[in-house]
């Protein structure tokens, strides 16, 4: 049951955040993609690999989980102890219901010598069901362990698979997947921005399709880009992925200037991730009063899901950020 927000007024939600983090020892994980003011008052703010090693490794009683239901679901995967709380379960993936459990074990089933590469946006069915699971900022140094003779399925992302697929000569098999936010970019709404900012690199999420991925500068993960953002030489820099990760750019260089790729009409706002979207303050706010919604994982399954989880965190350990997809 999602947290509802009723009658606040009256409330100083922000004050009484402040409150019911330090009364329930709770620590508030932010993924880049949230709303700036999210992003501020979070402990950490993070990519999904960052997430799920904080959610893994805190000594908090209560992870306030501020980005989607995988997200959440990893963490409470990781640190089945914990009360892990969700502003708004309703707040999933586009890759993760584009992957049924039931059709994916099927695939699998009619592959039985490949082994199941997944990325981490998809349920903790899907990941009980495969081998190894990678983020964007671990998926080219794990890859990179796996024998190149080995056949490999991967899901549910296929721009994902099809970038690895391209920058290292693998022939993945692609689960048909894709984030709809992602999709949206626009290339020809791209290249007329770039012609108006010509010495502006873009950075590219590989969530992106190759239509967008092929003129970029820089292809990497949310901290990848944002690790990007704050090394380029130029002032100008063109972000192709969901746009609230800006916030932190223009937090570390308020000097220099951050466009969001455009979408089909060229300013929509088909860009911001409406899952992520749902979180809010005011939720956050009863979540953490309510210690509800909570994350609960049947414990069978979660072991499941728990080894190919481990096999990410031992096959991307010590190399975070060095092994990242980025190319410049
Ligand atoms: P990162 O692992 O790069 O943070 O990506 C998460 C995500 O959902 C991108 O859409
Ligand atoms: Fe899922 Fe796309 Fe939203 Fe990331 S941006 S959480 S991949 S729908």
């Amino acid at each position: 049951m999602t947290a509802q927000p009723t009658n606040l007024a009256g409330i100083d939600v922000r004050a009484e955040i402040e409150r019911l983090r330090k009364e329930r020892n709770a620590v508030i994980l932010a993924h880049y993609y949230q709303k700036p003011e999210i992003q501020d008052l979070a402990d950490f703010v993070g990519d999904s690999l960052e997430l799920s090693k904080k959610a893994a490794a805190t000594d908090a009683d209560v992870i306030a989980f501020c980005g989607v239901k995988f997200m959440a679901d990893t963490a409470k995967i990781l640190s089945p102890q914990k009360i892990v709380i969700l502003p708004d379960l309703d707040a999933g993936c586009s890759l993760e219901d584009s992957c049924p459990p039931e059709k994916f074990k099927a695939f699998r089933e009619a592959h039985p010598d490949h082994i199941a590469l997944t990325y981490i946006n998809c349920s903790t069915e899907v990941k009980a069901l495969s081998d190894v699971i990678v983020t964007s900022s671990s998926a080219e140094t794990i890859l990179a362990q796996i024998p190149p003779e080995q056949k490999i399925i991967f899901g549910p992302d296929r721009h994902l698979g099809g970038y690895l697929n391209r920058k290292f000569g693998r022939d993945m098999l692609l689960w048909p997947g894709v984030c709809i936010v992602h999709e949206a970019f626009s290339e020809t709404e791209l290249l007329k921005l770039k012609a108006q900012h010509p010495g502006a690199p873009i950075a590219a999420h590989p969530e992106c399709p190759p239509t967008i991925v092929d003129h970029a500068d820089y292809v990497g993960s949310t901290s990848g880009i944002l690790q990007f953002a704050k090394t380029f030489p130029g002032d100008t820099l063109i972000v192709a992925t969901e746009p609230h990760i800006i916030h932190q750019m223009q937090l570390a260089l308020p000097e220099k200037t951050f466009i969001g790729a455009p979408g089909a009409d060229g300013n929509c706002n088909c860009n911001i991730c409406p899952y992520m979207a749902l979180n809010t303050l005011e939720k956050l706010y009863v979540a953490l009063r309510d210690l509800q919604p909570r994350i609960e994982i049947e414990e069978g399954l979660r072991l499941g899901a728990k080894k190919s989880l481990d096999a990410m965190l031992a096959m991307a350990s010590g190399t975070v950020g060095k092994g990242d997809l980025g190319r410049a």
